[in-house]
C-alpha cells in the first residue's frame, strides 16, 4: 500500500515525459493495485516564493540562529511543502529538457524542498548527508535532441544528471532513469523513442 508522488514538470498536453511516466505508473498499479498515486503538477502548484524572508530563514537555520516572526512564517510554508513530499513512500518525476536543464517550475520546487535539517544535513565530521532514506525514485526525461550515453552530447545534459544528483543528495540510493529521446526528429524516430521508453518503463514496473 505504497503512496507514490508523481512530480510532473511538463505543462504540455501531449508531453512525452508525462506519457512515459504514466505508462510506468499504469504498469505499476496493475501489479500493485493497493498503491496510490498523487500527481503534483509543479506548474499548477502554489509553491512558496523562495526569496526574502524564506531565504533569510534558510540561512538562519544553517548558521544556528533563531527565526524572526516573519522568517518563522515563511519557513512554516517551506516545511509544510517538505512534509507533504516526505509523506510519500516512492517518487516518479517526469520532466522535459528545457535549455539543457530542468524547467524553472521544477527547479523552484526542488529549491523549496532542499533544506537543511529537512531533506539533508551537515556536520563538520560527516559533511553533507541525505535525510530522505529508503525510498525509490524513477525519473523520466524527454529531450528534443539525443544526450544519451554514447551520443557524444552527454556533457551538455544538465537535466538527468542534475535530477539524479539532487535525489542522491536527499539520500536516495534507488534511482532509475528513463529517457525519451530524441523527440525533435522524423515522426518514425519519435515513435521509436516513445515505444522504447514505454517498454523500458513497463519493464521497470515489472
Ligand atoms: C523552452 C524549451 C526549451 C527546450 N530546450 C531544449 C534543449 O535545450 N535541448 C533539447 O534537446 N530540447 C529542448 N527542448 C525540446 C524538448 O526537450 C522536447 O520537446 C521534449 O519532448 C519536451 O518534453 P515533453 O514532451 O515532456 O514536454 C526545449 C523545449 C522547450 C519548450
Amino acid at each position: 500500500m505504497a503512496k507514490i508522488l508523481h512530480i510532473k514538470a511538463s505543462p504540455r498536453a501531449g508531453s512525452l515525459s508525462t506519457l512515459a511516466a504514466e505508462a510506468y505508473l499504469a504498469a505499476h498499479l496493475a501489479k500493485h493495485p493497493g498503491d496510490t498515486v498523487e500527481t503534483l503538477d509543479v506548474f499548477a502548484a502554489e509553491l512558496p516564493a523562495f526569496d526574502g524572508a524564506t531565504l533569510d530563514a534558510k540561512y538562519a537555520v544553517m548558521s544556528g540562529q533563531s527565526h524572526s516572526p516573519e522568517q518563522a512564517a515563511a519557513w512554516g510554508a517551506v516545511v509544510e511543502t517538505i512534509e507533504h513530499f516526505k509523506s510519500f513512500d516512492a517518487f516518479v518525476v517526469s520532466a522535459p529538457m528545457w535549455n539543457f536543464g530542468v524547467p524553472y517550475a521544477l527547479k523552484h520546487y526542488l529549491d523549496v524542498i532542499a533544506q537543511p535539517g529537512q531533506t539533508f544535513g551537515w556536520t563538520p565530521e560527516k559533511g553533507y548527508f541525505g535525510l530522505v532514506l529508503g525510498k525509490p525514485v524513477t525519473l523520466f526525461s524527454a529531450s528534443g535532441g539525443d544526450y544519451r550515453p554514447g551520443s557524444g552530447a552527454e556533457a551538455v545534459d544538465f537535466t538527468t544528471p542534475y535530477l539524479e544528483w539532487i535525489f542522491k543528495f536527499f539520500g536516495f540510493t534507488d534511482i532509475r532513469t528513463v529517457r525519451v529521446a530524441p523527440t525533435a526528429a522524423a515522426p518514425e524516430v519519435v515513435e521509436a523513442a516513445k515505444e522504447a521508453a514505454t517498454k523500458e518503463a513497463r519493464a521497470l514496473a515489472a
